[in-house]
C-alpha cells in the first residue's frame, strides 16, 4: 500500500512524485523501462513558450513554468548534488527570405524583432537565408538527459519507491473508483493514482492522446561559438554548454513508427546549415527519435479524469519539458491542498 502510485517515470511523473513527497505523501512510481527513457529523453530541452508560439492560457502556463524554472533546479540540485545544464541563454527566432510575405510583415511589426545587423550582434554566424528574427531573451534551455538523472537522484533522496521495468498492464476499475493495478509485478494498490503515461496513455484508458513523432541528431561545435538557441521556422538548434549542438525536429503522425529515416535526418540538416552555415563542417554526434504526446489543440490533461481516485498528468505535447515544473504543482496542490485550478485544470 501506498498513498500515491504514478504510472510513468518521464518528466512529469518525476516531478509531480516529487512535489507530492515534499507534501508529505508515501509515492511509488511504476515505470516499464528505465525512468526517463521516453519523450523525457528524446526533447530538446528548450524552455521556449514565447518561441514555440504558445497562446492565451498555454502561454500564461508556459510563462508561469519558466519563471519557476530557477528555484525548481535550485532545489533539485540541493536535493541531488547535480547540475541540470540549465541555461537562460535566450532564443533567436529568425526570420527566413523564404518566409510569406504576409508572415514576414506580421512579425517585423512585432516588438521583439530585430533586424539582421541586430541578431548577428546577439549571435555571429547566422546564414545569408537570415532577414531578421525576434530576440526572445527570457526563453532558455534545461539538459533534459542530466535532469533527468537529477530527478531521479532526488526521487531517491525523498524515498520515493521506483519500481522500474515494471508495466502496468490495466488500470482495474469499480464504478467511479480504480481499485488496483495488474501489472508485471503483480496487483499494485494504493489510494490514489497519477497517469502521467505520455505518447502510451490510450493504451491504458480511451484517451485523445496521440503520438507525434519526433527525429533529432546533433553535432559536435568544437570552437563553441553558439551561445543562444536558434529557433527557425522548420528546425532548430539548440547549444550545449559542452559543445554538443542538438538539431530538431520532424513532426510526423505516423503513429509509432520506429527509427531515424535518411530523409527526416538531411531535412534536419539542410534547413540547420541554412541558419547556421558553420554545421555543415561539425561531425555528427548522435541521431534518435522520440514521441511526443499529443493533446487535442495541444493542451495538456490535468487533472480530475471519471475515476475519482485517478488524476491525469499527461498530453504535453512539444513542451513537457517546460511544463514538468508547473504541471508538478497544480496536481500537487489539487491532491494535496484540494486547490483546483480551474483555468488549467480539469
Ligand atoms: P514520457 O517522457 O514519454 O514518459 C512517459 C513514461 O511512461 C515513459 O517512460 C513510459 O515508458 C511510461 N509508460 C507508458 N506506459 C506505461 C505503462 N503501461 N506502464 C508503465 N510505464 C508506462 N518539450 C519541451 O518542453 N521542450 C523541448 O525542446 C522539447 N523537445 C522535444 C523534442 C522531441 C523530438 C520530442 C519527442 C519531444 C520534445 N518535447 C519538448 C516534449 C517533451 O519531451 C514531452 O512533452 C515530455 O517529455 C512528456 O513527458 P512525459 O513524462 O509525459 O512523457
Ligand atoms: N518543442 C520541440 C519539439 O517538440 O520538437
Amino acid at each position: 500500500m501506498t498513498d500515491v502510485l504514478v504510472i510513468g517515470g518521464g518528466i512529469i511523473g518525476l516531478a509531480t512524485a516529487i512535489a507530492l513527497s515534499q507534501k508529505g505523501a508515501n509515492v511509488t512510481i511504476v515505470e516499464r523501462d528505465r525512468c526517463g527513457r521516453g519523450a523525457t529523453w528524446a526533447a530538446a530541452g528548450m524552455l521556449a513558450p514565447e518561441a514555440e508560439g504558445l497562446e492565451g492560457n498555454l502561454l500564461d502556463l508556459g510563462i508561469r513554468s519558466r519563471d519557476m524554472y530557477p528555484q525548481w533546479i535550485a532545489s533539485l540540485r540541493r536535493l541531488s548534488g547535480q547540475e541540470c545544464g540549465y541555461w537562460c541563454c535566450g532564443i533567436i527566432a529568425p526570420v527566413l527570405f523564404s518566409s510569406l510575405e504576409c508572415d514576414r510583415i506580421a512579425i517585423s511589426t512585432h516588438p521583439k524583432y530585430i533586424s539582421l545587423e541586430e541578431s548577428r550582434k546577439r549571435q555571429s554566424g547566422l546564414g545569408d537565408s537570415v532577414l531578421g528574427s525576434l530576440w526572445l531573451p527570457e526563453d532558455g534551455q534545461v539538459n533534459n538527459r542530466k535532469l533527468t538523472q537529477a530527478l531521479l537522484t532526488a526521487a531517491r533522496s525523498l524515498s520515493i519507491k521506483i519500481l522500474e521495468g515494471t508495466t502496468v498492464y490495466q488500470i482495474v476499475r469499480d464504478r467511479d473508483r480504480v481499485t488496483h493495478l495488474d501489472t508485471s509485478a503483480g496487483k499494485l494498490q494504493s489510494d490514489r493514482y497519477v497517469l502521467a503515461t505520455g505518447a502510451w496513455t490510450r493504451a491504458l484508458l480511451p484517451l485523445p492522446i496521440k503520438p507525434i513523432k519526433g527525429q533529432m541528431l546533433s553535432v559536435l561545435d568544437c570552437d563553441r561559438k553558439l551561445q543562444r538557441v536558434i529557433f527557425a521556422p522548420s528546425c532548430y538548434i539548440v547549444p550545449r554548454q559542452d559543445g554538443t549542438i542538438v538539431i530538431g525536429a520532424t513532426v510526423e503522425d505516423n503513429g509509432f513508427t520506429q527509427g531515424n529515416t535518411a530523409a527526416g535526418i538531411a531535412q534536419l540538416l539542410n534547413n540547420a546549415i541554412s541558419v547556421y552555415p558553420a554545421i555543415a563542417d561539425m561531425p555528427i554526434t548522435e541521431t534518435w527519435w522520440g514521441f511526443r504526446p499529443h493533446a487535442p489543440n495541444e493542451v495538456p490533461l490535468l487533472g480530475r479524469s471519471d475515476y475519482e481516485n485517478l488524476i491525469l498528468a499527461t498530453g504535453h505535447y512539444r513542451n513537457g519539458i517546460l511544463f514538468a515544473p508547473i504541471t508538478a504543482k497544480l496536481i500537487t496542490d489539487f491532491m494535496v491542498d484540494g486547490i483546483a485550478d480551474s483555468t488549467h485544470l480539469q
